[in-house]
């Protein structure tokens, strides 16, 4: 399948195919109109359309094009900002729901699988955490605090002597049962045909332009049609009808992912994670053509936008792999992909944070964002059906955690501190030092320019300004796009929006030139 958000093929797309859906090509209208095709928009327009509303979903790329497209799906309770710092941070009856929602959303995506009949190789396994070597050394009581925390939360963790990784003693591990793994790109596949053939609607290559909230709520796409609707839910990863507040209670990282062929039962099924800032994440797709497991190892995750060294980072990734996965053979997947990590660790799903009636958004997916997508997939459904939902306040994208203070002020200086991109000198000097399938920002006067040099050698010049806060955009050259360093908008090569929070595309080049 053809990707959106960047060069690189995952496992997933490489070994799927989605269905295809038209363009919007007029005015339309609907109960609700989701905007995102992922596992949120996927998760709440299916839920809708079994309670029997008209649904649209609009994507502006193909279904499953955005980060479900490239996560690794690990389908989790094991919170993976902790239990114990949920607990000191909002509270022990928000480890409880916390525990309580995402335990459900596996349940829920299970049955899914179940009632649509949908060949994804959803399985049930284990879980593992378990210390970095650091960890060991420094932070010995980590997992018993954090089995002591989970317990609480209710989960029926236990503590084991060993894990089963085959290269490397790691030690004692959390173990977590009935977790859950899936093929995201081929269940989201099934997802799609399903809201379909249960009367709703999707377009595809169709971008939202604007979101109208009120009595008479709107959306416009950039080709000039309307979709009415009484209700609208932004499913964009990165919501695109909040400009500021959200964008500032939570950061946009980078993580990276390898896949390495592997004798078919060399690793044992489960999930795997390790305890460093950033971790690692490990599983297995099963059953290639091949015969062949493939071992899928993440992390190394960096602030989008903030570092451009996607090589040595696969290269960090094999070596940890082949230390601790001795069997894993040649790595024949390499890609990268973002998530957006809330400061006080919990998604943000409900009503948009500005009031604004009848909008609702889901983001802050941090590591746990495929049952987020699918808690947003029950939660949003009652909260448009006017249903009571147990777990609204503490998803509530309005909420304000005073114990998270020092790491907002942290991550808000981090992001003041790009804005000095304006009075640095461009990455490049001279645009003819731009290879083919390169680019880099150019200084030019007072202007900064996003300059890309196709495969035939042509120059491709646009304002590097970000379209949504104006910060100036860096070139990420493992996926060809320009990554904003602030807030994580994403933008093609040819300047074209590929992750909110902008919603236009990167302005003209600036032609004058004014010291
Ligand atoms: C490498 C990686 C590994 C991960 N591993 C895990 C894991 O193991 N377990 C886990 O739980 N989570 C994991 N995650 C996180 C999880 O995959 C994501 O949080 C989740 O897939 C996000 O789903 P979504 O529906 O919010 O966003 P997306 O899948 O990105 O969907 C949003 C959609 O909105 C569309 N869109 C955006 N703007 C517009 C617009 N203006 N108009 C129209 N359409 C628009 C996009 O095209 C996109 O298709 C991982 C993420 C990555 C990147
Ligand atoms: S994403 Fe906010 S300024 Fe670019």
């Amino acid at each position: 399948m053809r990707s959106d958000s960047g060069r690189t093929q995952s496992a997933w797309m490489d070994t799927a195919e989605v269905p295809q859906f038209p363009a919007l090509k007029e005015d339309a209208t609907a109960d609700v109109c989701v905007i995102g095709a992922g596992i949120a928009g996927l998760m709440t327009a299916y839920h809708l359309v079994r309670e029997g509303r008209r649904v649209i979903v609009i994507d502006d790329g193909p279904v499953a094009g955005g980060e479900t497209g490239r996560t690794t799906a690990h389908l989790s309770n094991a919170f993976d900002d902790r239990y114990l710092e949920i607990e000191k941070m909002h509270g022990s009856w928000a480890a409880r729901l916390t525990a309580e929602s995402h335990t459900a959303a596996i349940d829920d995506l299970e049955e899914v699988v179940r009632t649509e009949s949908i060949d994804c190789d959803f399985r049930r396994v284990d879980g593992w955490l378990f210390l970095s070597e650091d960890d060991k050394r420094h932070r010995p009581t980590l997992l018993d605090e954090e089995y002591e925390a989970a317990k609480r939360a209710g989960i029926p963790v236990t503590l084991e002597k060993s894990t089963p990784i085959p290269g490397k003693n790691v030690g004692w591990s959390l173990r977590f049962p009935r977790q859950g793994q899936f093929h995201p790109v081929r269940f989201l596949a099934g997802v799609a045909r399903a809201i379909v053939a249960r009367g709703g609607r999707i377009y595809t290559g169709t971008h939202a332009d604007s979101v109208e909230g009120g009595d008479k709520p709107c959306v416009k796409t950039a080709d000039g049609q309307t979709i009415r609707c009484k209700a609208i839910c932004v499913c964009t990863n990165s919501p695109i009808s909040d400009y500021v507040v959200t964008h500032l209670k939570q950061a946009p990282y980078r993580t990276y992912v390898i896949g390495a062929t592997v004798a078919a039962d060399a690793v044992q099924p489960g999930l795997y994670w390790d305890t460093p800032s950033p971790y690692h994440y490990v599983r297995l797709m099963k059953g290639t053509s091949s015969g062949e497991d493939v071992l899928i190892v993440g992390g190394e995750d960096h602030k989008t936008g903030q570092d451009d060294d996607a090589d040595a980072r696969f290269r960090c990734l094999e070596e940890w792999t082949r230390e601790r996965f001795p069997a894993a053979g040649a790595v024949v997947y390499r890609w990268s992909g973002q998530v957006m990590e809330p400061a006080d660790y919990l998604a943000f799903i409900g009503p948009n944070p500005d009031g604004t009636p009848n909008v609702y958004i889901a983001t802050g997916d941090s590591g746990n964002g495929m049952t987020h997508g699918a808690i947003a997939g029950m939660l949003l459904t009652d909260l448009v059906l006017g249903r009571p939902n147990t777990w609204a306040q503490l998803y509530d994208p309005k909420r304000v955690s005073v114990r998270s203070a020092g790491e907002l002020l942290k991550e808000n200086l981090n992001v003041a501190a790009q804005y000095t991109d304006w009075v640095k000198p461009g990455q490049t000097a001279d645009a003819a030092d731009i290879a083919p399938g390169e680019g880099a920002v150019l200084r030019r006067g007072v202007h900064r320019i996003a300059a890309y040099r196709d495969e035939k050698g042509t120059l491709h010049e646009h304002s590097a300004v970000c379209t949504h806060l104006a910060c100036i955009v860096r070139w990420n050259s493992g996926e060809k796009t320009w990554d904003c360093p602030c807030h994580g908008s994403r933008f093609d090569s040819f300047g074209n929006v590929v992750n909110g929070p902008a919603i236009k595309p990167l302005g003209p080049a600036p032609e004058t030139d004014h010291q």
